[in-house]
């Protein structure tokens, strides 16, 4: 059999930002609004420190108005709510998003819930989270690695996605249960996979579509996956490396991508699949939320 397509998410997401910064430019001439996006973290997470430096550089090269709020580590719980309520009332910012994970002395939940939901950029609201989940996706803000997986999925297999199977591994709040609902919404018939499946390989061996977003360095293997199948690699996992010199590391995602990448019909790899693509969703979603905000 051939070789997967490999799916370039960096190029996806690149043209997607190259849209957004027109629509942006296009607003500000229409209304003079500004999209504006706040940014928060808390302590010093190196990982977290790259993450938040790209999105305030992303939301720059669109135009928006990007503010960083870096808090030290013990900051008590009580200055981040005050920080939210703050960016909740200010008219200028329009996305408000809490970098995770937040320190242990914070609680996350009533963190999350304090944002606004037309400001939660995340899509990690209960509000947005129903809406989503009650099939009206088009009121919600959708959490950006799964809208962004979507979109990789249609633009390799087309618009429509009915009747296939899909099968997500992972079940978290972030990616695993989003994912879910929007290809269930998409009319694919939808198995949830976890830490406590019975017979996974055999499980991802019925998939016409797989999202892998479990955390664990190169999990799925290649046999799981049935020939031609369409493969999301939502991990990104830190390998030491000692072949590439003493101290290095490479990046893998969840999946065994030499292995899967004789078995696939089309699979995206790690970096430059899915997680660029994160990035450039949530400048939708920030664009999304000043233009409801204008109304
Ligand atoms: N940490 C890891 N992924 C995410 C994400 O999508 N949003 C936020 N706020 N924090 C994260």
């Amino acid at each position: 059999m051939s070789e997967a397509r490999i799916i370039d998410g960096k190029a996806v997401a690149e043209s997607v930002r190259d849209e957004i910064s027109a629509r942006s430019a296009a607003l500000l001439q229409s209304s003079g609004i500004r999209p504006g996006l706040a940014v928060v973290l808390v302590g010093e997470d190196p990982a977290s420190q790259v993450y938040v430096r790209n999105k305030d550089r992303t939301a720059e090269a669109c135009g928006f108005h990007s503010v960083k709020h870096t808090l030290a580590a013990d900051t008590p719980e009580t200055d981040v709510l005050a920080l939210v309520e703050q960016l909740n009332n200010d008219p200028a910012i329009h996305g408000i998003l809490v970098q995770l994970p937040l320190p242990r002395h914070i609680d996350e939940s009533k963190v999350l819930r304090l944002i606004k939901p037309e400001k939660d950029v995340d899509g990690f609201h209960p509000v947005n989270v129903g809406l989503l989940t009650a099939g009206e996706r088009s009121a919600a803000l959708v959490p950006c690695t799964p809208a962004g997986s979507l979109v990789l999925l249609k633009r390799t297999l087309g618009q429509d996605l009915s009747g296939m199977n899909a099968v997500v591994i992972g079940r978290s709040n972030i990616v695993g249960k989003p994912m879910a609902s929007l290809l269930l919404q998409e009319s694919c018939t939808v198995t949830i996979a976890h830490s406590r499946t019975r017979d996974l390989p055999a499980v991802v061996r019925t998939a016409d579509i797989v999202v892998a977003a479990v955390g664990r360095p190169e999990m799925v293997r290649g046999d799981w996956i049935k020939p031609g199948a369409t493969v999301i690699d939502v991990g990104i996992n830190r390998l030491p490396a000692p072949e590439l010199g003493e101290g290095k590391s490479r990046l893998v995602g969840d999946v065994a991508f030499k292995e899967a990448v004789q078995h696939a019909g089309a699979i995206t790899p790690v970096p430059g699949g899915v997680g660029p693509m994160t990035i450039a969703m949530l400048m939708v979603n920030t664009l999304t939320a000043a233009r409801r905000q204008l109304n």
